[in-house]
């Protein structure tokens, strides 16, 4: 259900449930994937990782398995991940991709890219580089996938990030270190650091939708759909974006 209100600076569909939201949603990707694969063209997909997608790719492998659709001409680049970290390591975006999207669709393993966590340090700088390029040899994100941080954050482009950034190595803020901090047992244990696309990297994509669910989200959803634009949030660049909406819950959506 679309809802515009006067103080919204971002198109905003309100759902009951993320369940029913992420079925939208996963329409909306499927649907795509099918005309591209009919008319013979590619499609490319910018991906996120956390709780929220995570009825979405339980959806689109659902659509892939029941209803034959294709990944076979789908390109996917992801987000970010954590740095350092093995990919074999379960709290690895890598990890969890493949867990929950990857390995359950036809996708070719080429085709499945994301920020590579064990590059030497002195290697991140060209490897970013060539993130952008590959995305950009690819033809471009069609659509692009999104959760928000409690800071505000889209990828890991934490608070500072500013409007011109691209993919490249950021410190974690204290509020999203201690949110994935009970998944690595203590705040020690945490990373420091991660490998993301930037704000640039995400507003370039043709087509953004950003998922939030429940009530600790609500605060920082009403403040980038109704505040400034501010590298305080860098989901509020969005409000700039020209195809860019929030798919939110009643929960998420209850500050509005
Ligand atoms: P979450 O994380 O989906 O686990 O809430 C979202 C984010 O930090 O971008």
């Amino acid at each position: 259900m679309l809802i515009l209100m006067s103080n919204q600076k971002i198109p905003v569909e309100k759902y009951s449930t993320p369940e029913i939201a992420s079925k939208s949603v996963a329409k909306e990707v499927a649907a795509l994937i099918q005309k591209n694969n009919s008319d013979g063209k590619n499609t490319v997909l910018g991906l996120a990782t956390g709780s929220t997608p995570l009825h979405l790719y339980k959806e689109l492998i659902r659509i892939h398995k029941e209803d034959g659709l294709s990944f076979k001409n789908t390109i996917t680049f992801n987000l970010d991940d954590y740095y350092p970290i093995s990919q074999d390591d379960p709290e690895s975006y890598y990890y969890f991709m493949q867990q929950h999207f990857i390995k359950h669709i036809d996708i070719l393993p080429e085709n499945f890219h994301i920020p590579d966590s064990n590059m030497p340090r002195e290697s991140i700088e060209i490897e970013c580089a060539k993130y952008e390029q590959t995305i950009k040899d690819s033809g471009g994100i069609d659509i692009q996938i999104l959760g928000i941080g409690r800071t505000g954050h889209i990828g890991f482009n934490e608070p500072g990030s500013s409007r011109d950034s691209r993919t490249r190595l950021v410190e974690l803020d204290k509020i999203t270190r201690d949110d994935a901090c009970s998944n690595f047992n203590s705040l020690e244990n945490t990373p420091k650091y991660s490998l993301t696309m930037g704000v640039a990297t995400i507003m370039e994509a043709k087509k953004i939708i950003l998922m939030a669910w429940g009530k600790s989200k609500s605060e920082i959803i009403a403040k980038v759909v109704k505040g400034s634009i501010t590298n305080e949030a860098s989901a509020s660049f969005l409000q700039s974006h020209p195809n860019a909406k929030f798919v939110l819950d009643k929960d998420s959506v209850s500050r509005l």
